[in-house]
């Protein structure tokens, strides 16, 4: 079973929603969408999932605290925080998963039964330290001495919180004769992790050994009951990381009859899987680890690839709930809008190493490369094009060699964000769209159309220089567009391309270097500031 080759199916992590988001789920959320549109726009068969991960022992506490039974208190928290952040953060996915949802529970159960099955699952007794913060036990290296209120005890390395030592009976899932299927996997597929400091840190972790998984607990009932012992709930991460697969219809066949009639049945997973995972580097091991040896062990096809991101850091720390130094997404969106954030952390963080987030940085970028950058070279433009011209677009002339330097940048730029964007750099693809800002800006300090507007014999070459720069702007929302898409729409709308091209999300992004799309006789509309100075508040 291998998906057509045009299809991208790309996931987020699915978050707690024992607590509200804060910027670092938005992070890898926008960044996400951004791969996704961009595929979406090159004509490639995209599907982007996000969703909640709503069992486990952290949702219970997280419950009981506020007074709420589980399914409330994540009813509460999804519908009143994690569905309003993708509008916050004009997140296009196309579907959202919550593991509370019958047509996940019982495909996770037909999943696990077909493992059991296969003979991959046997019953043993345990002992360990657990953090219920990662939901997850702990390593001798993942443990560290408590400090302050918790000087004495061992706490976890991540949420610097005591562990909690677990005797139970359980049922565990043989990792440990995964591991010579893993590294071959790992060195057939050299990018299946990405980037490649992640992929050494997974590689030199197999090579250390596995040990078997626990994959049921028995002293708690907020869970997916393992199908041949009810008196079992499956692990969280083991429901977790298969979301994935049900979303799109793993398993369907299996529980829900063998003619799935809506489109999340058998033919959808075929058509979709495999994945490509986005996720944190917290979570990378049970994505390139456990995840893969699962999928082996059903007999499904593994993942595309992985590719985990660094952390946000606020004071040098992973920024964090648990730790207080959540932000919230909307405090940056209020006062900058959803572009900026989406921009700023996608350009100002190398995607895949860590980056310390501070408001100065923020308003710093957002006036320099927004506003003074690429929303002034927009609205000089426009306002040009409708002073000289009457708001039309006038045909080019002769080309220079100055305007056909700039038509190869145009040219160059798109190639190279295309290539990075393959290579999950969002980043390096930005740096790139931002030579045509930069380039179009100085060349129309140096070609100072208010001088050639004053001089009638200059009229034609008037025009060139106002196209090149109008059709520079065109591939500029054409390229942008996943990145700053209620930017870009406004753009392409003011430059009159609506109407004589069509819809902005229709144009194909892989052809956006090629030169002269942009139709003489178009009218272009005034264009209110694409990005408004911000009262400086912080
Ligand atoms: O781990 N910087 O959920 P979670 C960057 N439910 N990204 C950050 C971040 C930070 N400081 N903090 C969080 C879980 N993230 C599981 C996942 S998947 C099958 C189950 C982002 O709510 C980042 O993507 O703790 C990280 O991996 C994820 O949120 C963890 O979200
Ligand atoms: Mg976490």
């Amino acid at each position: 079973m291998t998906s057509g080759p045009s299809s991208f199916y790309i996931t987020t992590p699915i978050y707690y929603p024992s607590d509200v988001p804060h910027i670092g789920h938005g992070y890898t959320t926008v960044a996400v969408d951004t791969l996704a549109r961009w595929h979406r726009q090159a004509g490639d068969d995209t599907w982007m999932l996000t969703g909640t991960d709503e069992h486990g022992q952290k949702m219970m506490r997280a419950a009981s605290a506020n007074g709420a039974t589980p399914q409330e208190w994540v009813d509460r928290l999804v519908g009143e925080s994690w569905f309003p952040l993708l509008k916050t953060l004009d997140v296009a996915n196309d579907d959202f998963i919550r593991t509370t949802q019958p047509r996940h529970e019982k495909r996770v159960q037909a999943f696990v039964q077909a493992i059991y099955d296969r003979g991959y699952i046997y019953a043993g007794e345990f002992e360990a330290l657990y953090c219920v913060g990662c939901e997850e036990f702990k390593t001798e290296s993942e443990i560290v001495d408590g400090e302050g209120p918790f000087e004495g005890l061992k706490v976890c390395a991540i949420h610097s919180k005591p562990l909690e030592l677990l005797q139970e009976k359980n049922y565990f899932f043989k990792l440990s004769e995964f591991q010579d299927k893993l590294l071959e996997l790992y060195s057939s597929v050299p990018d299946f992790v990405r980037p490649e400091s992640a992929r050494n840190e997974v590689v030199s972790f197999v090579k250390n050994g596995l040990k078997d998984l626990s994959i049921s607990r028995s002293t708690f009932d907020w869970g997916i009951p393992l199908p041949w012992d009810e008196s079992h709930v499956i692990y969280v991460w083991v429901d977790a990381l298969l979301n994935y697969a049900t979303a799109v219809g793993y398993g369907a066949e299996l529980v829900d009859g063998a003619s799935p009639s809506s489109n999340s049945g058998q033919g959808e997973f075929a058509r979709r899987w495999p994945a490509y995972h986005v996720v944190g580097k917290d979570i990378l091991r049970f994505h390139a680890v456990i995840w893969p040896a699962m999928l082996m062990a059903a007999g499904v096809e593994v993942p595309k690839g992985v590719f985990a991101h660094g952390w946000l850091l606020v004071g040098g720390e992973k920024m964090s709930k648990s730790k207080l130094t959540g932000i919230a997404p909307t405090e940056i969106t209020d006062v900058f809008g959803s572009d900026a954030y989406r921009f700023y952390f996608l350009s100002a963080i190398a995607f895949g190493q860590d980056g310390s987030f501070s408001w100065e940085d923020l308003s710093a970028r957002y006036q320099a490369e927004l506003a003074n950058g690429f929303g002034n070279l927009a609205s000089r433009t426009t306002a040009m094009l409708e002073r000289y011209f009457e708001g039309i677009v006038p045909p080019a002339g002769d080309y220079l060699p100055g305007d056909l330097a700039i038509q190869q940048t145009v040219a160059n730029a798109a190639t190279a964000a295309d290539e990075a964007i393959e290579r999950f750099r969002i980043d390096e693809a930005i740096s790139s769209i931002w030579t045509i800002v930069d380039a179009l800006n100085l060349y129309i300090t140096e070609n100072e159309p208010w001088a050639l507007a004053k001089d009638d014999t200059q009229r034609e070459r008037l025009g060139t220089v106002l196209y090149t720069a109008a059709e520079g702007l065109r591939a500029l929302a054409v390229l942008l567009s996943p990145v700053m898409p209620v930017a870009t729409e406004k753009l392409w709308i003011a430059l009159g391309a609506a109407e004589s091209i069509g819809r902005l999300v229709d144009q194909p992004i892989r052809e956006a270097g090629a030169w002269g799309v942009l139709k003489p006789g178009s009218s272009v509309n005034g264009l209110a500031p694409l990005f408004p100075r911000v009262e400086q508040t912080v």
